[in-house]
């Protein structure tokens, strides 16, 4: 309990005027306004909101939130009733939302995440190029996203179809590294200066690298002759092929020698599945071959987190405990066929 809000959030001194019978102040009024501010003192008071908070977040302005909650708002009543109402029930549902959903796990170090982990650990430190190619849902971006989250020096830039140039895709490195140069030409020298060593050791992480043009991987490789910076392409099976295939061209026999490791793999390992199931908690064993199974589809963890998150709603909503009917049921509500 917050004692703060608590001593904030104090009943309205008074009510408001209805018998002057002004529109919107009916007795119906009167008793919403009644209702609605005990709800909005007890929601504020739980998360230890200050008046300017909870007026932000029902979108109504400082003064005009004090008025109506001090019962000395002189406008239509009705309509502050109704912005504040639909608010609490977005709010309240959305609480009730969160409340169903056990706390998800957030990151599990599989054994897959190991792998990755090895990875982009050689390339900061030797510094080298690695390329790291997994299928879908196997876990890439969430991995990456740990890594330099845990570790110093690690940036990681998501690319996009519009991101495929070199230059956009520099816009993007600048973005990321917050280095401002106005100057096209410069760019790639200022982003060079920030992932310089110096002493560090950097890293530079290209997720959906599918998405990027010849011209943007010679960039990339600039940055690592250059300034000593290590890099990672991640992103699907086609960044892979695209080295492995291709034999023409002096790019791509420059690349690939200097290609330190690939991580390739198009399942996950079982005991990825299983860790996610553990870390989610399930124990009974029909629901853990269920999503075991699950698991082994396209989307693989994705699937498994996705249908479990569906699963405790459709559970929730029955205020029923988990069972295998209700991710049977959202497993089948998430297939685009029947
Ligand atoms: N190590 C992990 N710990 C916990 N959850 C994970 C882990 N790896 C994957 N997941 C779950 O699987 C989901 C999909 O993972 P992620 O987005 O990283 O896949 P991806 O390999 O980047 O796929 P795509 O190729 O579609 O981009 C995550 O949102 C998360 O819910
Ligand atoms: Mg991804």
């Amino acid at each position: 309990m917050n004692i703060e809000a608590n001593s904030i959030w104090q009943p309205p001194a008074q009510e408001p005027d209805i018998a002057s019978d002004r529109p919107g102040r009916s007795d119906a009024d009167l008793a919403a306004w009644r209702d609605l501010t005990a709800r909005v003192m007890d929601i504020a008071r739980r998360n230890g909101w200050s008046k300017a908070e909870a007026a932000r977040r029902i979108d109504m302005p400082d003064g005009t939130f004090s008025q109506w909650y001090g019962g000395n708002y002189t406008g239509r009543l009705d309509t502050q009733n109704l912005k504040v109402a639909r608010w609490l029930e977005s709010t309240e549902s959305a609480a009730a939302l969160a409340q169903a959903l056990p706390d998800a796990p957030t990151f599990v170090n599989t054994r897959t995440a190991q792998e990755i982990f090895r990875t982009l650990e050689l390339a900061q430190m030797s510094p080298d190029m690695v390329i790291i190619t997994l299928a879908a849902g196997m876990g890439k971006t969430h991995t990456t996203r740990h890594y330099c989250a845990t570790r110093p020096h690690a940036f990681r830039v998501t690319m996009r179809p519009q991101t495929k140039t070199c230059h956009a895709m520099l816009v993007e490195i600048a973005r990321c590294l917050a280095v401002i140069e106005t100057n096209p030409a410069k760019l790639d020298s200022a982003i060079g200066a920030r992932l310089q060593r110096n002493g560090r050791q950097t890293l530079l992480i290209i997720d959906e690298a599918q998405n990027i043009e010849d011209r943007a991987v010679d960039q990339l490789r600039y940055f690592l002759d250059e300034y000593g910076c290590g890099i990672a392409l991640t992103g699907n099976t086609s960044v892979y092929g695209r080295f492995k295939d291709r034999q023409g061209g002096p790019d791509y026999a420059q690349i690939k020698t200097r290609t330190g490791k690939r991580l390739n793999r198009h399942q996950p390992y079982p005991e990825d599945i299983t860790a996610l199931i553990d870390a989610w908690e399930i124990h009974d064993a029909e629901q853990r071959k269920l999503l075991t199974g699950i698991g082994r589809k396209p989307g693989h963890l994705r699937q498994i987190d996705k249908t479990l998150r569906l699963a405790f709603l459709l559970a929730a909503g029955e205020r029923a405990p988990l069972s295998v009917k209700h991710i049977a049921a959202a497993y089948q509500n998430r297939e685009w066929e029947d």
